[in-house]
């Protein structure tokens, strides 16, 4: 939040600056309400900077004590400061020191941007834009330095002093109560990696050797009293090392890599050079407050911060435009990593889940834009996950275009030619490009041009031919400032799958560039003809989700019940599945009785027994198209309460056709006597839970109890949350007594009554918006934690479709109400709020019609916006 007219950035006004900064020394005076801040630059003109040409810093909200250049304090005429700038008039020639005094206040910063305290601990969050609001400075990404830092502060209270990089010396302050730290970080970085931590903190440590033989410490900190919470974040910190450096060749570059977790931080934890700083749902786990799903989360999470001190810090960004290059690049390693620590299939399913589910509604909405886009008036506003999660996909399509080894040879090319660098996609294309001597200029399309492309296949076989012949065509809608697309360059990965289920082979193809399995467009359309094909094949096409598109493949139900049992992509059976309940559930919207339903059913039922299968992918097979999804595939005039009916009633017949079958599998299924979160334990217990969901579904006297006693019995959260949602959700009989019990265990631990207030906002009420007014005064939430306002504001938003598309509008109230005062005090968490608007012009005439008015009524409150709220709702409403 800057200023009440903000500025749209350009992509294409970027200039370098003046003047370079060759090194910093930060010397900090830690006070909860006035921190001193010294700072002493040493600056040089550029090179074709002209003498005298002025020095303009960046600030935010920054109070100015002094100001002095090459140890003369400056008289007033020769700068002027305001809260957000400091200009010094005519700099002397060269090279000199500029040394500035500000005063901050961490206990008043509740936007957690800059230097703050979360529970007595003071902590930074510097990315994108927060070093500003600690001192005067050249703010952007492409600016690196040298960073010396000291710390000082009250020895009783904050023990613990870290900053960047290695540490120098420690000490008393004598003749007071403080001590100070010193820490030089010899790599140069720009100042959105900058970090500051200091407080009474308990800490985990671990010796660590790289591949070359370079010791290394490494140190987890947590608020005393969760030391025993951090073997899984430090085993994931140790297997992420290793990983990088076998398959990518990448090693850790200080003596020591310290991790910190705290409990109030906006996003999910930021790589600082050798000092990441964690929201703590990434870093705490047991097995008593944390399920399956947040123990890979940790171990995802860990591993992205870890993997950004090669793609992020050694090679950063030219400027935010450029977000995708760190972010999508890391976002991918992190999910190769976890690939192979798990089933590789499974993993690819739950990232195209998150994909489709978080990108896809991004980009058919008024918040479409570009994986690399050219404009934004607030940063904070395009950590997305277009940025990330599509960025991911299209460095996916880079390997799967180049197959692995060119792919490796472009990423070594890219480490060997940038190192030090703030770079450009067009730098990083070109890397994969002089690697593999190969035009990638169509493929960049990908970066700039916004919009899920579809894409549509028709086939037909000639038995007397022995041709089939494949009709692919793909179609670009117009997105929000992008009225003419051209094609993209996609990679489609296929099959040809022949009546037993095994891939047929072609003696030939044309039409289209084809290399054994992969098969690649590159216009609007293509007729690819394969011959000696010896009988009729049932096309799978898009295995492993080869590039982010949407598929319409025309295929009859039995094809896609066909491919579902045989196909040799485990990727694509789960798609099939995916795909035929989609239109089921779309039909059973309308009112319709789907063709095709009880064969369906059946062949689900077989897949949930397919011994051949492992039991995660199984959990995910049996799951139905979330409300939300089945909404974005309506696309137009959606009712939330026709899709939550239908829905309801669809997982209510399969939990009742298939109620033996699921008993059975429930039983049979059995766990081992010690609780571990490995990969094949979390697979077993999620398709558990899948089973004991549709028994709940069915909403007998019988599946009630048996999902009491596995709340009852849980010996993990996993267990624990799963059967409570199942009681909350089906409203089964047990249901207010487990809310108690498990308020009453975990009362105590945040982070597990975060789950609490999740599952609370998701349950089915008349007035979902009294019952969540009502959960704000619970004691276990506060306005002031985003965790606490993503599990239950977030958990309404995202969770309960019905209560928050209300067609009363009352949800759509609510948000404007919550948007409004949030953004008086956090911004950034506001503004990820109100995003949950993104789709309104997909819902129908009376839903749109109050959306609208809410939208409207955040404009015109009597209140000043931030930039980051008031770009969302006016891109909203464009
Ligand atoms: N770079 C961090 C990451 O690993 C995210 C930081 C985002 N911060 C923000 N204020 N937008 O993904
Ligand atoms: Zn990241």
């Amino acid at each position: 939040m800057r200023s009440e007219t903000a500025q749209l950035i350009k992509l294409q006004d970027y200039k370098e600056t003046p003047y370079a900064i060759d090194s910093v020394s930060l010397v900090f005076k830690l006070k909860p309400e006035a921190t001193e801040v010294v700072s002493t630059l040493t600056l040089s003109r550029r090179d074709g900077t002209e003498a005298g040409t002025l020095l303009e810093l960046d600030g935010d909200e920054l109070t100015l004590v002094s100001v002095a250049v090459d140890g003369v304090a400056l008289a007033q005429e020769a700068y002027q400061a305001s809260a957000t700038k400091l200009i010094i008039h005519n700099p002397p020639a060269d090279t000199f020191q500029l040394e500035v005094v500000t005063k901050v206040n961490p206990t008043a910063n509740t936007k957690l941007e800059g230097l703050y305290l979360s529970k007595g601990i003071y902590c930074t969050q510097c990315e994108a834009e927060g070093f500003r609001r600690i001192t005067y400075y050249y703010d952007r990404p492409d600016v690196l330095s040298v960073f010396t830092t000291r710390v000082e502060a009250d020895k009783a209270s904050n023990p613990i002093l870290l900053s960047n990089g290695n540490p120098q010396e420690t000490g008393d302050i004598e003749g007071t109560n403080r001590h100070f730290a010193v820490w030089h970080d010899p790599h140069p970085k720009p100042a959105y990696l900058f970090a500051l931590v200091a407080g009474d903190l308990a800490c985990t440590s671990e010796k660590y050797t790289t591949a070359s033989g370079k010791p290394v410490d490494l140190n987890i900190f947590v608020e005393k009293g969760n030391e025993d919470r951090t073997d899984w974040s430090m085993d994931s910190l140790i297997r992420s090392m290793r990983w990088d450096e076998k398959v990518f060749g990448r090693e850790y570059d200080l003596d020591v890599f310290n991790i910190v977790a705290v409990s109030a931080f906006n996003m999910g934890a930021m790589e600082n050079k050798g000092l990441n700083i964690f929201n703590d749902k990434y870093i705490l786990a047991d097995s008593d407050t944390a399920t399956d799903t947040d123990y890979e989360g940790i171990e995802t999470v860990v591993a992205h911060e870890y993997f950004h001190n090669w793609t992020g810090n050694r090679i950063t960004c030219r400027e935010w435009f450029q977000l995708c290059l760190k972010e999508g690049l890391t976002v991918f390693r992190d999910q190769e990593f976890s690939s192979d620590e798990r089933s590789r299939p499974v993993k690819r399913i739950a990232d195209v889940i998150r994909l489709k589910s978080r990108q896809f509604p991004e980009d058919q909405g008024p918040l479409s834009h570009p994986v690399r886009p050219t404009e934004y008036k607030e940063i904070n506003n395009f950590y997305t996950a277009t940025v990330y999660d599509k960025g991911a996909e299209l460095v996916r399509m880079i390997k799967t275009i180049l197959g692995a080894d060119g792919f490796r040879k472009g990423m070594d090319l890219y480490f060997e030619r940038h190192d030090g660098d703030a770079s450009t996609i067009e730098d990083f294309i070109k890397c994969f490009e002089d690697a593999n001597a190969l035009d990638l200029t169509q493929f960049s399309r990908w970066y700039h041009q916004s919009g899920t492309p579809v894409v549509k296949a028709r086939g037909s076989y000639d038995a007397a031919a022995k041709t089939y012949t494949l009709d692919l065509a793909q179609i670009n809608a117009p997105t929000p400032g992008q009225t003419e697309k051209k094609p993209f360059f996609i990679p489609v990965r296929f099959g040809l799958v022949g009546p037993n289920g095994d891939d047929l082979s072609y003696s030939s193809v044309e039409g289209a560039q084809v290399n054994g399995d992969l098969l690649c467009l590159s216009e609007d359309k293509h007729t690819v003809v394969f011959h000696g094909i010896g009988s009729k094949p049932v096309p799978s096409l898009l295995r492993e989700f080869s590039a982010p598109v949407k598929l319409e493949t025309g295929l009859s139900r039995e094809d896609q019940i066909f491919l579902m049992r045989h196909d040799v992509d485990p990727f694509n059976r789960w798609q099939a599945a995916q795909t035929l309940m989609t239109e089921l559930l779309i039909e059973l919207t309308r009112g319709e009785e789907p063709a095709g339903k009880e064969a369906f059913i059946e062949a689900l039922g077989h897949m949930a027994e397919d011994e051949s299968l492992d039991h995660a992918f199984r959990g995910f097979g049996l799951m139905l198209p979330s409300e939300q999804a089945i909404a974005l595939e309506i696309g137009a005039d959606v009712d939330t309460d026709a899709i939550g009916d239908a829905r309801d009633a669809f997982s209510k017949e399969i939990g009742v056709t298939l109620y033996d079958t699921f008993k059975r599998l429930y039983n049979e299924l059995d766990m081992p006597a010690a609780f571990s979160p490995d990969a094949i334990s979390a697979g077993k217990r999620a398709l558990k839970l899948r089973c004991l969901s549709y028994l709940g579904a069915a909403q007998t006297e019988e599946s009630a109890a048996l999902a009491k006693t596995h709340f009852d019995n849980a010996d993990n959260m996993s267990d624990r949350m799963g059967a409570l949602t199942i009681l909350v959700i089906w409203q089964l009989a047990g249901a207010q007594e487990a809310l108690k019990a498990f308020e009453e265990r975990h009362k105590d631990t945040a982070l597990a009554m975060d789950k609490w207030l999740s599952i609370a906002a998701r349950a089915p009420s008349e007035d979902s918006v009294a019952a969540i007014r009502t959960l704000t005064e619970h004691p276990a939430f506060s306005w002031e934690n985003p965790n606490r306002i993503y599990a239950l504001i977030g958990g309404f938003l995202g969770g309960n479709t019905r209560g928050f598309h209300a067609a009363d509008g009352s949800g759509y109230n609510y948000l404007a109400e919550i948007t409004l005062q949030l953004d008086k005090t956090n911004p950034q968490v506001a503004s990820r709020m109100v995003k949950s608007f993104g789709n309104w012009k997909n819902m129908n005439a009376e839903r749109r019609e109050k959306a609208k008015a809410a939208l409207q009524g955040i404009l015109e409150a009597d209140q000043q916006l931030s930039t980051d709220v008031k770009e969302i709702v006016e891109l909203c409403l464009d």
